[in-house]
């Protein structure tokens, strides 16, 4: 069975003030069975994320390389350094907003492995490739071209966030989500040895009142959450959640 996975990923977002926030999490973790809690703070507060056990730090991204001439990037063993022990990597918003294509996402996912660090990959369709019916067919390519040869478990998990989905407060339809997740798994299982215990995360939205009927799906191991994992008035309860998820084959 694929380890089931809580990431918080805070984007652009905290302060030192949020920084009891993270001391919350990380107390509420130690009484959340059979579930990882990750962290990804910026990169300001990981080494003081990282202070608390209970809880997995995370970087947001990195560069593809080890060190250079990069104005302004990081790297994943920079990151390592600080703290990180896996990175969000590919999400839709550097996607987007820095013009990332898988082939550089890929480098990146490498880049981490290189250091030491699981990637949680990100993938996902925008509004108007699902309206199309076009969302397997582009979960597959970024799937095939963002994720190099070598994923296991231990070193890769992979979050399917549907794009028009993030921060909107719209979620797919549960149907829906599980037959992507089946696909998700299918294809993985298909390319890697140990790809069927990949943990597949679902992102875009998930909320202390959706979480748990999120979780019941089959092939949902657990969520990537960026709003509601800023408080941990909010994000405890998805972690309650998804520890309350039964077992399934
Ligand atoms: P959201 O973000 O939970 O605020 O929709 C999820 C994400 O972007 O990972």
């Amino acid at each position: 069975m694929a380890a089931r996975i809580i990431a918080g990923n805070w984007k652009m977002n905290g302060l030192a003030a949020a920084l009891p926030e993270v001391a919350r999490i990380a107390d509420a973790a130690h009484d959340v069975t059979g579930v990882e809690t990750v962290i990804a703070p910026p990169v300001t507060l990981l080494p003081r994320v990282a202070r608390h056990d209970g809880i997995t730090p995370a970087a947001q991204d990195c560069h593809a390389a080890d060190a250079g001439a990069h104005t302004g990037d990081l790297s994943a063993p920079m990151l390592a350094e600080a703290g990180a022990r896996t990175e969000i990597l590919g999400h839709s918003e550097r996607r987007a907003n820095h013009a990332e294509r898988d082939v550089q996402v890929a480098g990146k996912v490498r880049a981490a492995w290189g250091a030491g660090l699981r990637a949680i990959l990100c993938i996902g369709e925008t509004e108007a490739q699902y309206r199309g019916g076009r969302t397997v067919e582009v979960l597959a390519r970024q799937l095939a071209a963002s994720l190099p040869e070598g994923a296991t478990p231990e070193n890769t998990i992979v979050a399917y966030e549907p794009v028009w989905a993030i921060g909107t407060g719209i979620t797919l339809r549960e149907d829906e989500i599980e037959r992507v997740h089946r696909t998700l798994r299918d294809r993985l299982a298909a390319r890697f040895a140990q790809g069927a215990e990949v943990s597949l995360l679902y992102g875009g939205s998930v909320s202390a009142e959706n979480a748990a009927s999120i979780f019941a799906l089959r092939n949902v191991d657990g969520a990537l959450v960026g709003g509601a994992s800023l408080t941990a008035g909010k994000f405890v309860p998805i972690m309650n959640a998804l520890a309350e998820k039964g077992a399934y084959a």
